[in-house]
């Protein structure tokens, strides 16, 4: 049985707009699933979804359920699944910017090993007394993970790990989550908009459009899927130069599996 098991789980937003449609997942224990997909395809708030993070949006799963470790905890609230040990890292503000590394790392504590944390992160090891608004992007994500596993997560859910950084950092991000799935048996999901990058250390994943699944398929295979390569691996490489912007407009054109 998967650890995590998502069970057409629908989400409306205001009662009125529907940004979640039926979507099914499943997270087996001890693996790295990563969803991907084009902005505003809904990925954001299923995280939001499973780990409770709805009512701030005055937004609500209406159907469906989310079941972890075999318990149905669907529109349970944060704080209550953050003891069962589902976290999640955030899209935004994944960082409290005007304390210490230090007193971020210690937000979420429930008696993780801090040592462990520079021994994933070590850039941080050297900061621990400066302010976190000073880091780096590369190094807030890595603050952010750090947090996040002193919250002694079963499941982490991470939101836009590589977003607007450079290439060497993202391989570093990702090769630190591969090393909490390998070296911790950490289960993970992933919401990722670089695909290759996700999909290289993913075992499954999960393409999302409109609220809808519309793909799904071992990380080998999808990388392997002429769609997936041309939209965000070769398409990617094609559109290099241009800004985040212009890739985001671009990418809100196109039309996944049309
Ligand atoms: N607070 C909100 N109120 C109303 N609608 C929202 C809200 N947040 C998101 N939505 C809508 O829900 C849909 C899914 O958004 P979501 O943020 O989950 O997408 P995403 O896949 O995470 O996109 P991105 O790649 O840009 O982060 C979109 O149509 C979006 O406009
Ligand atoms: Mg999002």
């Amino acid at each position: 049985m998967s650890l995590l098991d998502v069970r057409t789980i629908e989400v409306v937003y205001h009662r009125a707009a529907t940004a979640v449609q039926g979507i099914t997942l499943q997270v087996p224990a001890g693996r790295i699933v990563t969803l991907l997909g084009p902005n505003g395809a809904g990925k954001t708030t299923t995280l939001r979804a499973i780990s409770g993070f709805l009512d701030a949006d005055d937004a609500r799963v209406t159907d469906g359920d989310v079941i972890f470790d075999g318990e149905a905890v669907t529109g349970w609230l944060p704080h209550r699944l953050v003891r069962r040990g589902l976290v999640l890292v955030p899209e935004r503000e994944k960082i409290f910017e005007t304390l210490t590394v230090m007193e971020n790392l210690q937000a979420c504590r429930r008696g993780g090993d801090l040592d462990a944390i520079f021994t994933y992160f070590p850039q941080l090891a050297g900061r621990r007394r400066q302010l976190a608004g000073y880091l780096s992007g590369g190094e807030r994500q890595m603050l952010a993970l750090g947090g996040a596993l002193l919250c002694q997560p079963r499941l982490l859910l991470v939101d836009e790990l590589s977003l607007g950084l450079a290439p060497i950092v993202v391989r570093t991000l990702m090769e630190a989550v591969r090393r909490l799935r390998d070296e911790l048996g950490l289960t993970i999901l992933l919401v990722e908009q670089n695909a290759a990058a996700a999909l290289e250390i993913a075992d499954h994943g999960y393409v999302i459009e409109n609220g809808r699944i519309v793909h799904e398929g071992a990380a080998a295979d999808l990388l392997a899927h002429e769609d997936v390569r041309e939209f965000y691996l070769g398409g990617a490489r094609s559109r290099a130069g241009r800004t985040y912007r212009d890739v985001k407009q671009y990418r809100r054109r196109r039309r996944w599996f049309a």
